[in-house]
């Protein structure tokens, strides 16, 4: 056993070489905040099928600062983080590229890529209702209607200052304008159960405990807690709760996502195009969306059968770039009404 194992990586090395031998730069240098458990799996995908390794570096905080510093000397090939702010501040900070592929624009929906092509989202993470289960007309909802004096005293929900919530107030401040969105952020502050702080687990977990009967959190969270990943506790709160898609008045659910940038001075240009567009294949979609309970962003390619389960995904259209440029007026706004006070 222990000599066809030897003979097998003997094949693999041989592989490798070769397939080096060919191209002197295969080769492809990925930073990224994303935990590496999470991706290793997809990158070894995809060094399986392509023959080019790809040298992570993960970056838990400080991803753009880091790419700067280094300047035109940065190894960085592609660099890739979650959330809309996180990828506009690289472009902001002139940190991306732009990237004209056919393949990327055929699998990423418009409102989830830049139209210069200097950035592209790779899964989507939904902001949606969780429910005490007893509440069982509740079926549907819209974002505005948390604002209802019907819920007054039932809601959870974590910082106004949250990326999560501020993203989310980001969306109805570009839809509804200003006055808008600080009668529906009052109302909503008027109606919360507890401080807004804590996670977004802490919400299936007060909704357990009876302490509220709605809140907002992330779509991943259902999978990670249902899944039992983060311990029996969890998963008894992921079981507790009923989860609906929550739109906005004649829009859809709120979404963010996790993407992906080619450097500025990527010294592997074109090895970093291939591995974007490897990430939005329908193998790598499956792979990295289920990785994390995530939604993939390309048409057609399912999502974890948890997610699946929660019901269809009809994603709200509103450009993510608009979104990213208002949060700093939402943070102000939730501020403004004392959301976190
Ligand atoms: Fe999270």
């Amino acid at each position: 056993m222990l000599r066809l194992r030897c003979f097998g990586y003997f094949v693999g090395f041989s592989l490798a070489l070769g397939l080096a031998g060919q191209a002197e730069s295969a080769e492809v240098n990925l930073y990224t905040t994303r935990e590496p458990g999470l991706i290793r799996p997809l990158l070894d995908a995809y060094t399986a099928k392509s023959g080019v390794t790809v040298n992570t570096v993960f970056v838990e905080k400080g991803l753009a600062e880091r790419v700067a510093a280094e300047g035109a000397r940065s190894s960085a090939d592609v660099v890739m983080t979650v959330d809309i702010g996180n990828l506009i501040e690289l472009v902001d900070r002139d940190l991306a590229q732009p990237v004209r592929s056919s393949v990327l624009e055929a699998a990423v929906p418009a409102p989830l890529r830049d139209q210069d092509g200097r950035w592209f989202a790779l899964s989507m993470r939904a902001r949606l209702l969780y429910a005490d289960k007893a509440l069982s007309d509740l079926n549907a909802a819209t974002y505005e209607s948390l604002a209802d004096p019907k819920w007054r005293g039932k809601i959870c929900i974590r910082s106004g200052q949250h990326p999560y919530n501020t993203a989310l107030i980001s969306a109805f401040l570009v839809r509804h304008g200003a006055e808008k969105t600080e009668s529906w952020l009052r109302g909503v502050k008027a109606n919360l159960a507890r401080k807004a702080a804590g996670g977004d687990r802490d919400v299936a977990r007060d909704i357990a405990a009876d302490l509220c009967d709605i809140g907002l959190a992330n779509s991943y969270y259902v999978g990670l807690m249902r899944s039992g990943r983060g311990g029996p506790d969890q998963q008894k709160w992921g079981e507790a709760i009923k989860v609906v898609l929550p739109t906005f008045e004649g829009g859809g659910t709120h979404v963010n996502v996790s993407g992906a940038v080619v450097a500025k001075h990527a010294p592997h240009r074109e090895e970093a195009v291939k591995l974007l567009e490897y990430l939005v294949s329908d193998e790598a979609q499956a792979l990295y969306a289920r990785a994390d309970f995530e939604y993939p962003v390309k048409a057609g390619v399912a999502a974890d059968p948890m997610l699946q389960a929660l019901g269809p995904l009809a994603f709200d259209t509103t450009p993510l770039v608009e979104i990213a440029r208002n949060r700093k007026a939402a943070s102000l706004l939730a501020d403004k009404v004392g959301f976190d006070n």
